[in-house]
């Protein structure tokens, strides 16, 4: 299929024009044309995920101070295998912590050699009960494989629907794109989880600590109105959740 990389605006401004200048008859025809093209479009764009390399690799120059989408290529003939390279996801995280959970990450500032690639993986440590708590990346896809331990993982999507499974060793969940989800320790062991994401670099946000421990901090109004709740409520949890 053509790909045309084009705004839905512009498509649309196309359609537009095209169309009060045509008879009735021929109208159907480009109605038809211009929905195929919206629809091609669209598609593209639900498929996208970080934007496709233009040569073998585009290896990561974190020196350089050209500031582009992603990170300037170092010199092809400096790059090695290094560059690909990543010894960190044999070792737990330490789980003493809050939470009780340590996301131990393999993406493109761990290995330059990712860029551009929009693919990367984190190694996730829970102790007994411990919970990696409701946040969302913002640019990836997340798909889990349970390697020890069992898990209760779950996500929301935008019509506030909760998606929620039991995970035994070896089972695979999916995380769709953006949306909130959480992965908490359920069993009576430590657990751990690989997962991979469709970005080189995907982003978290984690949904308390944004709100509750933002920097500055959210004017009072802001959190009490949002979540219905007293000023002392809102500042005992600003409290528990500020570093
Ligand atoms: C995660 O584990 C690493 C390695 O043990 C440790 O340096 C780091 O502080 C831990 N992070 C948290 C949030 O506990």
């Amino acid at each position: 299929m053509a790909r045309i990389r084009v705004k839905a605006g512009d498509i649309h401004i196309l359609i537009s024009s095209v169309c009060v200048s045509i008879t009735m008859a021929n109208r159907m025809i480009y109605f038809t044309l211009g929905l195929f093209l919206l629809i091609c479009c669209y598609s593209d764009r639900v498929m996208a995920g970080d934007p496709d390399p233009l040569q073998d690799f585009c290896v990561a120059d974190e020196e350089s101070n050209v500031l582009v989408n992603a990170f300037v290529c170092k010199d092809p003939m400096q790059v090695s295998a290094n560059d690909f390279f990543f010894r960190g996801l044999g070792q737990a995280g330490n789980t003493d912590n809050d939470v009780g959970s340590n996301v131990t990450m393999a993406n493109v500032k761990q290995i330059p050699g990712l860029n551009t690639f929009g693919i990367s993986l984190v190694r996730i440590d829970y102790a007994v009960g411990g919970i990696n708590p409701p946040h969302t990346h913002p640019r990836a896809t997340e798909v889990l494989v349970l390697l020890e331990g069992q898990l209760l993982v779950g996500f929301i999507d935008t019509s506030n629907k909760f998606f929620s499974k039991a995970l035994e060793k070896g089972d695979v969940f999916v995380f769709p794109k953006a949306l909130v989800h959480f992965q908490q320790n359920v069993g009576h062991e430590n657990a751990v989880a690989i997962a991979g994401l469709s970005s080189q670099f995907p982003g978290v946000q984690t949904i308390a600590n944004s709100l509750f421990a933002a920097n500055p901090p959210l004017p009072d109004s802001v959190l009490s109105k949002a979540f219905r709740i007293t000023q002392e409520l809102e500042n005992y949890i600003q409290k528990k959740l500020a570093y």
